[in-house]
């Protein structure tokens, strides 16, 4: 049976967070916390679907956020041990309580929860319209629930064999997760591109199904990551089925995963983010555990170990990532090009997938990412490793797709980041950066012992000083309050803190919602100085290394045009001070590891900013944390 027709696959992805259990537990209370913990992927409605003991489907949906759900159905019948949930991030339809995912079929007998788009589901609900269908909803996971059931009728099939068929006539992205009230005793959970992974609960009683881990730490470390094309069975009391789309069966692959759970709470503070910045002394220490052997003052990297030839002999180092992990990767240019003395292009993953670039099989491609999601990042791996790059990882979320992706890595392990706008996560990608620059230049002969064993030396110090950076976080507070009127602010800063500057303004606007544009302080002259007046605040990173008097130079062409300016300078800086209304002073550090301080009170006056315009910092309107939606 072909009931689509052929429509151009271009790949696209949506964000949103799935939950699902089955076991001996009432449902409804392990979905809604596993739904509060994936919120970050999106959320703009919420809805939970419960299979009740006797065999009644509830359904339940809410614009909105999950706090927003469970407020709402209070006293409604929740009774239940299998459910199905989810929290979206808006992609075909308003958000709304309709368009809220569970979609139920026709018959109200099957509920479906989906991440991802389906790309042929205009096709397939032209031709399920002329069949008499009726469609409440704007979604394209309507369509497919609708689907499965018509294959289920018209074939006489079970529904898993219904799932397999329909999912052989998709095309798009999907991780879904389905339940049946005329089967009440099981869970179907099947995956293409978009991450869906199933924990499982003591003696096959409970298995728990969600996008990533963290709903599922607390429950079990027993996980089996579903691959592409794998649809999974899971019934209580049975071992878990796992088949493809061909009906072949797979082996399960168990892994096993350790998380405290301490990390994914607020732990006192007011934010996830705030939490995350005071976080980042600590996470630079894990991540360097085991890496950076201070004694000996030597960095060890295993992943380089284990490639080293492929490494050193790369002639070329192509960076892709987005956001703040792009920002990241501009300063692993400098570090690699200053360390290893080999060229480094740093690429948007989302316009080099795209842009059929010239790449070699002598390359190496460093794709970094926190979340291991990004759907752009992914497809820019993908099209390198079509053309025999070589892949290193910087992934912070263990066993996602980019690092399951990648060629070998190395994993940041700042712990789960929670808050949207990045922020341990960038220190934690630096710290491998520098790490990575520090081997291979070691490795070529470019660094010689001294130099090496200074940046070592130093880098191991640098946790200390983020502690102690955080003690501007009263002043930042304080500045916050003069600097919520601005409708613009300019970031400037050269050399190893240009980045820092576009990271800075990039915070900025993610959770004030103020228009923020980094520079290079240098090319201020060149345009944006026409913006400065006394409205326009302007942040200028004027520490005590490269090019110090060049950006006083910077400094006084905005003085002079009565820019209201604050600079981020080193602990004693007196050069600065009279220039400018604001310091905030970080200890002094070498050049190539200033990013890893400068960027704190940038970070602070972000967050300060927000919190007084009374806006949501950790769930900014419009964003979310994994951005799988090309
Ligand atoms: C950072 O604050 C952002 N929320 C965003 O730019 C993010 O860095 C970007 O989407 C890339 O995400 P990734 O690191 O998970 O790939």
């Amino acid at each position: 049976m072909v009931l689509i027709n052929e429509c151009k696959h271009n790949n696209i992805k949506s964000m949103c967070g799935i939950v699902g259990y089955i076991g001996t537990r009432q449902a409804f209370p392990v979905l809604i916390k596993g739904l509060k913990r994936l919120e970050y992927r999106g959320y703009d409605s919420t809805g939970v679907a419960l299979v009740s003991t006797n065999a009644m489907l509830n359904v339940y949906k809410e614009e909105g956020k999950v706090a927003n759900l469970e407020a709402n159905v209070a006293n409604r019948d929740l009774g239940g041990t299998i459910g199905i949930a989810h929290t979206r991030w808006a992609t075909h339809g308003i958000p709304s309580s309709t368009n809220a995912h569970p979609h139920v079929s026709q018959s109200g007998k099957l509920a479906l929860v989906h991440n991802g788009i389906i790309e042929n589901y205009s096709l397939i609900k032209e031709r399920l319209l002329k069949l008499g269908f009726v469609f409440k909803s704007e979604t394209d996971t309507e369509v497919l629930v609708q689907f499965i059931e018509y294959v289920k009728e018209t074939h006489g099939v079970d529904t898993v064999t219904a799932v397999r068929l329909a999912l052989n006539q998709v095309i798009g992205a999907y991780a879904i997760v389905l339940v049946d009230k005329e089967a009440p005793e099981q869970v179907i959970a099947a995956r293409k591109s978009s991450p869906l992974v199933i924990g499982l609960g003591e003696g096959n009683r409970e298995f728990f199904i969600a996008s990533d881990a963290t709903p599922l730490v607390e429950y079990t470390q027993n996980v089996v990551y579903l691959n592409d094309g794998e649809i999974a069975v899971l019934k209580r009391g049975e071992e878990m089925q796992i088949c493809n789309l061909k009906n072949e069966a797979i082996d399960l692959d168990v892994q096993s995963i350790e998380m405290n759970i301490g990390l994914l709470e607020k732990g006192g503070y007011p934010h996830f983010m705030l939490k995350e910045i005071y976080e980042q002394a600590q996470a630079m220490k894990d991540c360097m555990r085991g890496r950076l052997l201070e004694k000996e003052k030597r960095v060890v990297l295993s992943a380089v170990c284990n490639h080293s030839e492929r490494l050193l002999n790369a002639k070329r180092i192509i960076i892709v990532s987005c956001g703040t992990s792009w920002h990241a990767g501009l300063i692993g240019k400098q570090l690699i090009e200053t360390f290893v003395k080999v060229p480094v292009e740093v690429e948007y993953a989302s316009e080099f997938r795209y842009r059929n670039p010239v790449i070699n099989k002598e390359d190496v491609v460093i794709a970094i990412s926190q979340s291991g999601e990004t759907a752009d990042t992914l497809a820019a791996i993908s099209l390198a490793k079509e053309r025999g790059a070589f892949i290193f990882g910087i992934v912070n979320a263990v066993g996602s797709s980019i690092a399951r992706t990648t060629d070998t890595g190395t994993y940041i392990h700042v712990g789960p980041e929670i808050g949207v706008a990045s922020t341990k996560a960038f220190t934690g990608q630096l710290t491998v950066l520098i790490m990575l620059a520090l081997c291979l230049g070691k490795e070529r002969g470019i660094l010689s012992e001294v130099e090496y064993e200074e940046i070592v030396t130093e880098l191991a110090a640098i946790p200390d000083k983020i502690e102690h950076s955080l003690a501007c976080n009263e002043k930042v507070a304080d500045l916050a309050k003069s600097f919520t009127y601005a409708r613009n602010f300019l970031y400037l800063g050269r050399g190893y803190n240009f980045p820092v500057a576009l990271e800075g303004a990039l915070k900025l606007k993610e959770i004030s919602y103020i228009h923020a544009e980094g520079y290079p302080a240098a090319e201020m002259k060149h345009g944006p100085i026409a913006l400065v007046d006394t409205e326009m605040p302007v942040v200028v990173i004027a520490t005590h290394h490269q090019l110090y008097e060049k950006i006083l130079s910077n400094i006084q062409e905005v003085k002079a045009r009565k820019g209201r300016i604050l600079a981020i300078v080193t602990e004693g800086d007196e050069g600065v001070r009279d220039l400018v209304d604001n310091v905030i002073e970080t200890p002094p550090t070498l050049a190539c590891l200033s990013p890893l301080l400068t960027v704190i009170p940038l970070q602070l006056l972000a967050y300060h900013v927000a919190v007084i315009k009374g806006l949501d910092v950790d769930q900014p309107r419009n964003l979310a944390k994994s951005v799988t939606v090309e």
